[in-house]
């Protein structure tokens, strides 16, 4: 058994988890209504791996005894006017992600639930890989998505991204 704040926090973090992943699906709409099927299937994977995330999380109060309950999944809002925009609400979301997961750490560390801090590492540093490629996507688009040639090789180039369900992450 967790204490009782840490399991209603994970518990919150499914939820955000599973918003992330119909956040990213909504980017993948815009983009295929746009014709960008590349950039679509990237965000149809990064959604696949949100979903992943909150299987872990999900699968983490299950095994430590905690009844696990689920809310209501917000409403993807954001406006999208170009086909940059999606990219940088998704960089300021990870960065959001990156501060609830923090909050997370830093209260399992108040408390000594060492077991939580390390079923966290692994997230800790995905949030920094997550970050990474979300700035790495805006850095791409700034330098080449401004040219039809280049964004046609930017569209192809995203759209070889393949789902590998990740060899290192905690169980699901
Ligand atoms: Fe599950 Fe993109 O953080």
């Amino acid at each position: 058994m967790i204490d009782k704040k840490i399991a209603k926090l994970i518990n919150e973090q499914v939820n955000k988890e599973l918003y992330s992943a119909y956040l990213y699906l909504d980017f993948a709409n815009y983009y295929e209504g746009e014709g960008l099927d590349g950039f679509a299937h990237w965000y149809q994977i990064q959604a696949q791996e949100e979903r992943d995330h909150a299987m872990m999380m999900r699968r983490y109060l299950i095994d430590n005894g905690v009844r696990v309950t689920f809310d209501a999944i917000d409403r993807p809002d954001k406006v999208m006017k170009n086909a940059q925009d999606p990219l940088n609400a998704g960089y300021e979301h990870e960065q959001y992600v990156t501060s609830l997961i923090n909050n997370i750490y830093a209260e399992a560390f108040a408390i000594k639930d060492f077991k939580t801090m390390q079923f966290l590492d692994w997230f800790i540093k995905e949030q920094g890989e997550e970050e990474k490629n979300a700035e790495d996507m805006i850095r791409k688009f700034e330098l080449f998505g401004h040219d039809a040639k280049g964004l046609y090789a930017l569209n192809q180039e995203l759209g070889a991204r393949v789902y590998t369900p990740s060899a290192t992450g905690p169980a699901m």
